[in-house]
């Protein structure tokens, strides 16, 4: 029987076969598997550590924050600040970047965080996350950073992958070579490879849609969700947990599309382009799926703020060109 192989040996055996990825971004995703073994284990206690529930405060975005968003933000923090490795960190639950060894002069890597992902499910106990990316610096090493290292397009992105802390602990990621995905065995606290080259079934059969925001919607997408409607015979089924990175993985083992569309009220969507968007367009385009806003390609987006939100659509290819063509056939300026 072969043995199985651990993260940490297949962070190694990819730093030698791509020359680009240096010691620090081998340690740096070290340091990430170790913040999700963390998080992973105050997730799996929530109920008896007291962790349950609102922590009284508000995020950058005026949502009110759960005691496990503060925890996994500040473990994330607290282990990627205290490596070399780490220059700066924008985090959704941070109202300004972070910039860690004097203002960010060290370090040659940036990173884009959701903590956790899915905050309303946790007090219910359904699978959570966390979505990181990493980008390299801009500025030259030795001066302090500045905005253009955080608002750099997703096509910059060197490493992106999540947590995923469901019925088992996953950590899936690419380096822009294709998505392996790693389960955690909790007996040992070891996370060895179980989902090599991920790809989305090219068909796609589930949609991921909140359907309370359809009547709002473009019409473009209220028409695809009609068309999915219709197909129900043919096995067209409506799937939707309410977090964001689990959505998203089923979707990526079985194939199917994740929506959450630009609304009238809410022309930007709900979704933040750095820390949710971004990281999991480059893991669906690395997967052989794709991700798109109301009218480009989500890598393509020139960020303006490092809280900006963005409409978001990802998943199999066949349903991405058939909300293509609903944009085509409707009045949307797409
Ligand atoms: P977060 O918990 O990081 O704030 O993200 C929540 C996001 C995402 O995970 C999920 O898909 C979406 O919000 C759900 O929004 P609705 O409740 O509007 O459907
Ligand atoms: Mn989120
Ligand atoms: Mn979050």
């Amino acid at each position: 029987m072969s043995k199985a192989i651990t993260l940490q040996e297949f962070i190694m055996d990819s730093q030698a076969e791509f020359p680009f990825v240096s010691g620090q971004l081998t340690r740096l995703l070290s340091d990430i598997g170790v913040a999700a073994k963390i998080v992973n284990h105050q997730v799996n206690r929530a109920g008896l550590a007291g962790i349950l529930g609102q922590s009284g405060s508000q995020n950058a975005h005026n949502e009110d924050q759960q005691k496990l968003d503060v925890f996994a933000d500040s473990t994330f923090m607290r282990i990627l600040t205290a490596g070399k490795s780490v220059a700066g960190i924008g985090s959704e639950e941070q109202d300004d970047y972070i910039l860690c060894h004097d203002h960010g002069k060290e370090g040659k890597y940036v990173v884009m965080i959701d903590p956790l992902d899915g905050s309303s499910n946790i007090d219910v106990n359904v699978s959570i996350g966390t979505i990181f990316s990493i980008y390299r610096r801009v500025t030259p090493l030795g001066a302090p950073l500045s905005d253009q290292d955080f608002l750099q397009q997703g096509t910059e992105q060197v490493v992106a992958g999540y947590i995923l802390y469901g019925s088992s602990t996953m950590l899936v990621y690419t380096t822009g070579t294709g998505v392996n995905g790693f389960t955690m065995d909790p007996a040992i606290g070891e996370f060895f490879l179980s989902h090599p080259a991920m790809k989305f079934p090219e068909t796609g059969m589930i949609y991921s849609i909140n359907d309370a925001l359809l009547d709002a919607s473009p019409p473009a997408v209220q028409k695809f969700i009609g068309g999915c409607r219709e197909a129900q015979g043919l096995g067209l089924k409506a799937r939707y947990i309410g977090s964001l990175v689990t959505d998203f993985h089923r979707n990526l083992i079985k194939g199917g599309l994740y929506l959450y569309p630009s609304t009238k009220s809410n022309p930007e969507g709900k979704l933040r382009l750095m820390y949710e968007c971004n990281p999991l367009a480059f893991i669906a385009q690395q997967a052989g799926g794709h991700a798109e806003d109301d009218s480009s390609n989500i890598l393509d987006i020139q960020p303006t703020s490092l809280h900006q939100r963005s409409p978001f659509y990802v998943g199999s290819l066949n349903m991405i060109q058939g909300l293509r063509s609903c944009w085509m056939s409707t009045a949307d300026p797409k």
